[in-house]
């Protein structure tokens, strides 16, 4: 998920994904927990509903008879909070029949808003920002004693790495590993490091130990998450200093390679890489263990030096193809997935028209498009103008996502004829007589189930596709990748 969002899966951004808890000792409390965008925030509530079932706290799919409604938001676009204001709204309806219902509003929109929503619109009752949901049980508390209970306190050292999460993904194959928190980069656009505070990375040990846990349970494929991984570092300081000099230094690279140790059947991605930040160490370290997924995330934003300027991302468009270039000689056949945002404050046609030939130039298996959304705070909201029509934003938006179609897939027909390594992940949602997994390259395919079992690897033959999957036939030949 990548930077402000981090998207695992298109089809999730700006959802509502409502979380059941699959066991926990009762005290009669119901909870229904509703997750707003990003991987990192679902993963966030994974540590929510584990902190909560710490005091009894059941979770419910069903909102009416819950005692506790909590919403974890985004703040990455203006439309992101409309959504949670209107769901808010109508959480609040229902205090109308239970009085002794307690809303709280958790995660960018409680850090960003703080004690407004609490104060002036009265929609929650609870306000907890992202480093203070090991207080949610006494807040909680508190609001049953009749206050309204606010914790938006930023940490620099908080990072819950001793907080077992509750696997809220019920396929039981694939889940999120918070490895890092907040950010320490201030592209303009960004309200992040508004709302995340300062970059801390958690030590590795918890993380290959909540690695090893989850492959131990069944699982068979884990994402690293952080807002900028490759930035990750444990035992130095800001300036780079060691800290202690008993303690190895352990970057993203060395975290990777020791996450691919845990097992050769467990499969590692991660997300996001910052593209000036990611160094060949990185990319040489993938290349070494098959089980670290051939697919980099790498959010350009802009194809042109100037707005990459404007965004003050700290790369251009020669360094990112440079960055491109290392992936296709150190990885080749490696997939590209990238963000671009659309109508940045003073982006012209001739900008514009770079962006759009650089993703012809690179060839991104998948882009996320987004229009530009204000921000309060940002930079870019004190400095420059938000000028672009919307009219030429959605226009300019259309035109990205048609081209990048017609390139992707031409990569995905490229794919048909090859046989891959593919994890079973579940039932198809067209056919019940069909599984779906995934190529190393996060590349859907659909195939039969025949004696197959969810979590099993198995290799398959694409022989057709559609504009973002691919169908497959079972073979015992070997993989090609
Ligand atoms: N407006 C539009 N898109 C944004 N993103 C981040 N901030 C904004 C904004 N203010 C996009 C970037 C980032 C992704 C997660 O969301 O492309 O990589
Ligand atoms: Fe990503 Fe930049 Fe936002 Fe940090 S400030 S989360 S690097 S987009």
């Amino acid at each position: 998920m990548r930077e402000g969002d981090i998207h695992v899966d298109e089809s999730r951004q700006g959802e509502a994904i409502h979380i059941e808890q699959p066991f926990a000792p009762s005290n009669g409390l119901k909870m229904f927990l509703e997750s707003y965008g990003c991987a990192m925030n679902f993963s966030d509530s994974e540590i929510i509903a584990s902190i909560m079932s710490g005091v009894g706290y059941v979770t419910t799919m069903d909102e009416t008879e819950a005692d506790l409604i909590l919403v974890n938001t985004c703040s990455i676009r203006e439309k992101a909070e409309e959504r949670v204001r209107n769901r808010l709204k109508e959480f609040k309806r229902y205090k109308l029949k239970n009085r002794r219902l307690v809303v709280g509003m958790l995660g960018c929109m409680a850090e960003r808003l703080k004690e407004s929503l609490l104060e002036q619109e009265k929609l929650v009752d609870l306000v907890v920002g992202p480093d203070a949901y090991r207080d949610l049980p006494s807040l909680v508390k508190q609001v049953n004693g009749g206050q309204k209970a606010v914790n938006v306190l930023l940490s620099r050292e908080e990072t819950y790495a001793d907080v077992s999460p509750v696997r809220l993904d019920k396929s039981g194959v694939t889940a999120f590993i918070s490895i890092m928190r907040g950010c320490d980069n201030m592209c303009s656009f960004c309200v992040v490091p508004f709302t995340r505070g300062r970059e801390r990375s958690r030590e590795p040990k918890s993380i290959v130990a909540e690695a090893q846990d989850l492959f131990n349970q069944g699982y068979r494929e884990v994402t690293l998450l952080g807002q900028n991984v490759d930035s990750y570092k444990w035992n130095l300081d800001i300036k780079g200093v060691i800290k202690d000099s008993e303690q190895p230094i352990v970057r993203f690279a060395e975290l990777l390679d020791m996450v691919a140790k845990v097992n050769p059947d467990l499969r590692v991605r991660f997300s996001t890489s910052h593209p000036k930040d990611m160094i060949d160490d990185v990319l040489h370290v993938i290349a070494r263990h098959e089980n670290l997924c051939k697919y980099i995330h790498l959010p350009i934003q802009s194809g042109a030096s100037s707005m990459l300027k404007r965004m003050n991302r700290g790369y251009t468009r020669e360094w990112y193809l440079d960055r491109i270039a290392a992936i296709k000689r150190i990885l080749p056949g490696c997939a590209l997935s990238t963000d671009i945002i659309t109508g940045f404050c003073g982006e012209t046609e001739q900008e514009h028209l770079e962006t759009m030939s650089i993703l012809k130039e690179v060839g991104f298996i998948m882009a996320y498009n987004f229009k530009y959304s204000e921000r309060p705070r940002t930079l870019a909201e004190r400095k420059f103008e938000d000028d672009v029509p919307e009219e030429v934003k959605s226009a300019r938006l259309t035109e990205i996502i048609k081209h990048q179609r017609s390139y992707a897939s031409v990569l995905i027909q490229a794919m048909v004829g090859k046989v891959y390594r593919v994890l079973v992940e579940g039932v198809s949602k067209k056919s019940t007589e069909k599984f779906y997994g995934r190529t190393t390259h996060n590349i859907v395919v659909i195939f039969d189930k025949g004696d197959l079992s969810v979590c099993d690897y198995v290799n398959v033959r694409a022989i057709d596709c559609t504009s973002a999957t691919l169908k497959g036939e079972v073979t015992t030949d070997k993989a090609d990748a």
